[in-house]
Order: C-alpha cells, then structure tokens, then sequence
C-alpha cells in the first residue's frame, strides 16, 4: 500500500523518482506525485491517477539533485490531487511523504494542530504540520521527527525535506517497509529494492522506530531516542529483466508462463542431487515437535493454504487449521499444547498476517514465514522463514507466487514425512516435476482459454466456479482471480453447498466453471454441474485426463491428485487474464487494489 522513493547524488532526481514510482506502481495507483529542491526552493507535483499522469506534469527543465516521490493507495481521503503525496506544512518549509497509517492522527489534530488550516484529509498531514509546530517550538529538525514519529501510533515509512536543510532526507520508519539503497556519492530510500536497482544493489534494511539522515555521501541510523546504529549494506540479488516485462503486454501473462520454471526451480532449492530434502535443520526440529500447525493467511495466499492442509495432514500427518489473518484474532481457537504458526505471504508485508504474528509471538508460540520476499517484515519477525523463490510478482493479481507456495507447502510437507520416519506410497517431490510439465503444456494452449473467456465471459454480469475437495480450492481462487481482474462478480463454491441458496441465481447463460480433478468426487462434481445446466447455466468443465468425459472443455495432463491444484489453477488464471482483456480492464492493476496491503 503506497510507495515511496527518495535520492540524493549528483544525477536529474525527477526522473529518477519517476522511473522509481513506476516500479512501485504495483503498491498503489490512484495518485503520485513527487517534491524535488531546486536553487529557487521547493517544487511539488502531484496528480490523480497513475504515475503516466504524473510524468506528463512534471514540466520542469531545471536539473535537480535532492527529492522525494510517493504513489498512492487512498487510506485517509478519498483519491485526488489535493490528498496526493507529497504534503507541505504550512509555511512550505516541510514536505513529506507517507506510507502507513497513523491510527491517532486525529487525536493529535485535536490536541496540537487546531490552530493550523489542514489542506488535506489525510493522516499524513498531521505528522508534516505538528513537525512544523515541534520546529517553531524550537526543536531541530531531527528531534522534531524524533519527538513527532515517537508521538504517531500506527504504521509509517516517512521521508521528509526540509527547506532549510537542504542537503539531508529525514527518514523514519515503523512497521511499513523502508529501504536505503547506498551508493557512490549517492543515497536513495525506496519501499522496494525494484525501484532503485538502476541506482545501486546495495541495500540497508531500517528497523521499526528508527530515523536515519540521509546526505549524498552518508547515511545515519538512529533510534528514535538517539542510539546510532551501525548496519552494513546487503546485495540486492534482484534481475533488473525480472521487473521488466520483456515482450509480453502484461506482468500477468508474463508471471503464468513463469510458474514451470519457478517450480523447477523450487525442487532444486529444496532437494539435494540424492532426493532428500533440503530444509533448515531448525525448521524441520520445529515441524516435528509441533503438535499442530496453525496457518495464517489472506486472499491467494489462503487459498495456498487450505491446499497445504491437505498435503500436511495427507502426506506428514499434522493436524492443521487454516485460518483468515484478519479474523484469526476475533475468533481465536483453542490452541493445543505446542503449536506452530506458519505464516504465508507473497509479500511478507500483509498488515493483517503481521498483527497475529506479533501477537502469537508475544503469546511464546513459535512461528514459520512462507514467502516471496525474505527480506520482508514477516520473514525478519518471524522465528524461522522458508523462501517461495518465484521472482518478484508484478501484477497486482497472484499467480505465479500461489503455486510456489504450494510447492513450498509440498517440500514442508515431504521433509516432515520422512524426518518423521513415515514412508509415502508416491514420491510428490517427482509428482511436482510431472506438475510443471503440465503447467506448460497449458501454458502453449493460451487459444483455447482465450475462446472459453470470449465465449462464456465476455458480457456475463456473474460467475459461478466449484469444484468438491481439493478442487474447491481452486474454485475459490479461480473466482477470486476472475472477479478482481475482470470485475465479473465471480464466486467459489463447494459443489455441494451451490444447492443450498445460491443456484437460485442460476439464469440462462450464467456461465458455472466445473474443476473435475479427484476421482473419488469426480462423479459428484459432474451431478452438481447438472443440477445447473438443468437451470439454464452455461458450464465449463475442466477435468483431468483419465476422468474426463465427452464435452469437458479442458482435459488437463494427468499429475497426481494432492498436487493437482497447482495444474488446474492454470486455466483458471488464463481464462480470468482473457477475460479482464476482452472486457477492457486494466489487467495489472485492477481498480482500488494493491499489491502489498499493509494496512488492516
Ligand atoms: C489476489 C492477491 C491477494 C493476496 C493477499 C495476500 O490475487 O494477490 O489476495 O494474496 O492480499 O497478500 P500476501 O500474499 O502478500 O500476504
């Protein structure tokens, strides 16, 4: 949720905050802007909309060395030019960008800024008026970021110009991300390394409540009670082609091709040449002494999970749960005696997986982080972190980092089998191999997904997926991909439960996607997709070879059942991205989403 992005050196800031902003345009789109210091003082653009928009405005021809940017993702105030990023204190002084929220921002409007006419309605404001109030009570600068950030509760990466100090960057950061990229003459923050790998690969990570100055030829760490830290820089092991999307037209398309590579990629990671697996000896310790597992996730990266339950009870025999990160604390179960919280998260920054990390951990629970992003707020939180290894994920819509954690899941689960001495009657490390090479065969029949998204979704105002066990699974993400992208109200179903309410909106032409890839159920699923042809829908069944039967629309490469999500999701993808083409939707970036969501 928003990003921002800071430089310092000797080179045009404008552009390089722009082309940073483009990186980050996947944490938010609904306004940008940047602040850049000339000779003559401060000169801020912002816009509504997308970071296009932003760089048509910038018309500025002077050079500048020193600014700051932010693209947006509105929390506070509804998107438009006047709550875009950056804000200025009264007297102009101050400018600042924001990514958080401050959840007593308007306590402290109440309490310390009622004489100051606020401009925006945004929480951001507050922090850059009260640090201007703070400087006219006489603090410097710093301690008046000091004093100001230890005063805001909430979550915040900040970065803040101050007209009469012109050569730093005032930086301060909890809970949201925060980077600063170090380099020769030249320092750069970002919330993501992409945004200024054309800077530099050296990387310092910021740790909650602290603030760091940052010149062209130095960077300084402190707490905010003035302890300075000392941090050496990191490599950033990031591809720049991996954040371009090369010949394709969208991130998306681009990401589903990708996912036979990166599960190859992942038996490697994990697998040594002999066939055992490869995990951390202290991951695995904790897998076994677990007495159940509690998995914690949102969205995509739930519907992983409720996969991954199946593979550690079938295939490692653990009992496990798996539960929705923002309910989990409402409603939270009985734990039993030793449990382990995994944790899965393509960004390892989801704000609502992070509150119950913090608080099972304050609880003494023990706790497992599954994600894309190692580096991330909830790979260094948690106890131990297993790595997804799918290369950055660009499009707003998950694809190819759900199937690397199931893949992920596979190998926990695998590992914990045999680290518990339990023979399997088939080798799933073998079966996920089979699995990406059917996922690229799906991935050369890109025509025949595009006819069924033409055929059946192209004016439909609805949709319909099921599927019985494990394919239910899928269905969920199945409609979940299609209704973010497309914008077509899509639901997942358990075969069974359609009946009870739901197929009264069964119209004629309601298009109902079947997913038919487990034996045991397959004859159910197929008296479910009756029930609705009988009512008029228009029923799209995938199926698997072996128990497919005449008129299936897709036959899917035979792979074994428990991995078998990790196929069928593929045309699930494929039909949602053609669909969101031929509606015209903006395929990358759906409308009022964001790629990493960073506030509860
Ligand atoms: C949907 C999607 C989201 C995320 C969810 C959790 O395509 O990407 O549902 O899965 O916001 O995000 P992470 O996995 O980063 O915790």
């Amino acid at each position: 949720m928003c990003g921002i992005v800071g430089y310092i050196g000797n080179e045009d800031a404008k552009e390089i905050l722009l082309n940073g902003l483009e990186k980050l345009e996947y944490r938010g789109y609904d306004s940008a802007g940047i602040a850049v210091r000339t000779e003559d003082g401060m000169h801020v653009f912002k816009e509504k909309g997308r970071i296009a928009t932003l760089r048509d405005a910038v018309d500025m021809d002077v050079e500048t060395t020193v600014g700051i940017g932010h693209t947006r993702w509105a929390t506070h105030g509804v998107p438009s030019q006047l709550n875009a990023h950056p804000h200025q204190s009264s007297t102009e002084r101050f400018t600042l960008v924001h990514n958080g929220v401050i959840e007593n921002y308007q306590q402290m409007k109440r309490e310390y800024l009622q004489d100051v006419q606020l401009q925006s309605d945004t929480d951001t404001e507050v922090i850059v008026q009260f640090i201007e109030q703070l400087s006219k009570d006489g603090l410097t600068t710093e301690a008046a970021v000091s004093k100001a950030l230890s005063m805001m509760k909430g979550s915040y990466a900040i970065a803040l110009l101050d007209k009469e100090e012109p050569e730093t960057i005032f930086v301060g950061k909890n809970k949201s991300p925060l980077l600063i990229g170090v380099g020769d003459g030249v320092n750069v923050i970002a919330s993501d390394a992409m945004a200024m790998l054309n800077v530099t690969d050296q990387f310092v990570e910021i740790m909650d409540e602290e603030l760091v100055l940052v010149k062209r030829d130095s960077i300084e760490i402190k707490t905010l009670s003035g302890e300075v830290q000392s941090r050496k820089p990191y490599t950033a092991e990031l591809d720049a082609s991996d954040i371009e999307k090369g010949t394709y037209d969208h991130f998306m398309l681009k990401e589903i091709d990708e996912q036979p590579i990166v599960i190859r990629n992942i038996i490697q990671k994990y697998q040594h040449e002999d066939g055992s697996t490869r995990l951390d000896a202290d991951i695995r310790a904790a897998m076994q002494q677990a007495d159940r597992i509690y998995v914690i996730a949102a969205g995509t990266s739930y519907h992983a999970g409720l996969v991954g339950k199946q593979l550690l009870e079938q295939v490692a025999n653990k009992p496990t749960e798996v539960h929705i990160a923002s309910e989990f604390l409402y409603n939270m179960p009985l734990l039993s005696q030793n449990p382990l919280f995994v944790f899965i998260s393509q960004s390892g920054e989801t704000a609502d997986s992070r509150g119950v990390l913090v608080d099972v951990k304050k609880k003494g629970h023990r706790t497992l982080t599954i994600t894309n992003v190692p580096g991330s707020t909830l790979s260094r939180e948690a106890d131990f972190t297993l790595h997804t290894f799918a290369g950055p994920e660009i499009a707003v819509a998950s694809t190819k980092a759900y199937t690397a954690q199931m893949a992920v899941l596979t190998l926990l689960a695998v590992d914990t089998a045999y680290a518990a001495g339990r023979t399997l009657d088939f080798d799933p490390i073998q079966e996920l191999g089979i699995a990406a090479n059917a996922m690229e065969a799906l991935c050369n029949q890109k025509d025949e997904f595009e006819k069924i998204a033409r055929d059946y979704l192209s004016v439909t105002r609805n949709a319909f997926f099921i599927g019985r066990a494990s394919d239910y699974y899928v269905a969920l993400e199945g409609a979940l991909k299609l209704k973010e992208i497309s914008y077509i109200q899509a639901e997942g179903f358990a075969g069974g439960e359609l009946k009870h309410g739901t197929i009264a909106l069964i119209e004629d032409g309601t298009p109902v996607i079947a997913l038919a890839t487990n034996e045991h159920v397959n004859l159910s699923i197929r008296g479910n997709v009756q029930e609705v042809v009988s009512r008029g829908a228009a029923a799209v069944i995938i199926s698997m070879e072996g128990l497919d039967q005449e008129g299936d629309a897709v036959v899917l490469p035979r792979v074994h059942e428990s991995i078998a999500p990790l196929v069928s999701v593929i045309p699930t993808q494929l039909i949602a991205y053609y669909a969101a083409l031929h509606r015209g939707c903006d395929v990358d970036k759906p409308r009022n989403l964001a790629k990493s969501v960073t506030v509860e």
